[in-house]
């Protein structure tokens, strides 16, 4: 779908008491991905510049995958313009997915973030976190999230994990509202993009960690090493204890063994 031809549902400033800077909010109801609509449209576009998006037409994951984005989730992607520090972005992320999890658990919802970048609840995902970066024409930094409210979408044979959805756990809320929460937490636990997203977080993040001391398969293309799960660094890495000793991981793929 052409950017150009997505006309908002509503387009607002969203500003919260103590926050340094507003977001700026523009709410559609379809667009092809609203990580690609930043991606497309950050040069005219301001810092802070939120899309959400009630229905997506190619929503993107990792690794090249689709996102199935029907009505009833929170599609929504964020754009820094001047970008944090690029070594951030698996840092933000994490950060990302940890905010969630507050979210998920004020609604009684116990949440475990699968690094690098997904929530699982009841070994089923309802959450994944995309960042992505660039610099032309200047440094900016795109954080895409995607969320199942109301429906848990089918999931592709060969993917790791069944989806799930916070409906099946608690009472769905609007998507604009846990938009609202979200960015409201982001601006309280991460106030200045020139501060480590982890600062403060590897404790909460560490008491979350999906699969901690289990073991897994870490897959990145062709090698995989079995190891068990024993922590994040300040890096956002992942260490597994393995039997040539402790690694630290920046990509890959988990899998349980
Ligand atoms: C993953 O789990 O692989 C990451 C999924 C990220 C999906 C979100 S939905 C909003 C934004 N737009 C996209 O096309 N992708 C992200």
């Amino acid at each position: 779908m052409d950017t150009q031809d997505a006309t908002p549902v509503e387009q607002r400033d969203i500003r919260f008491a103590g926050a340094r800077l507003p977001w700026h909010l523009i709410h559609l109801e379809t667009i092809g991905s609203t990580s690609d609509y930043l991606k497309q449209n950050a040069r005219r576009l301001p810092d802070r510049t939120v899309v959400a998006a009630d229905r997506q037409t190619a929503g993107r994951g990792r690794l090249g995958r689709s996102w199935s984005s029907p009505h009833g989730g929170l599609y929504m992607s964020i754009l820094f313009k001047p970008s944090p520090p690029p070594e951030y972005a698996p840092r933000l992320s994490l950060l990302a997915a940890d905010v969630l999890c507050d979210l998920l658990a004020e609604a009684g919802i116990s949440a475990e973030v699968k690094w690098p970048n997904d929530i699982v609840t009841g070994s089923r995902k309802i959450a994944g976190i995309l960042p992505e970066g660039g610099s032309l024409p200047s440094p900016w930094m795109v954080l895409g999230v995607g969320l199942n409210i109301a429906i848990a979408p089918e999931i592709p044979d060969g993917r790791a994990l069944e989806a799930s959805c916070w409906g099946a756990w608690a009472s769905p809320p609007a998507s604009m509202d846990v938009l609202a929460s979200f960015l409201r937490r982001l601006d309280e636990v991460w106030p200045d993009r020139d501060d480590n997203p982890l600062e403060g977080r590897l404790g909460s993040l560490h008491s979350r960690l999906w699969c901690l001391g289990h073991l897994v398969r870490m897959t990145r293309g062709p090698e995989s090493v079995v190891g068990t799960v024993s922590g994040i660094d300040p890096e956002g890495r992942l260490l597994l204890a393995t039997s040539s000793g402790m690694q630290a991981f920046d990509s890959g793929e988990l899998r349980p063994v």
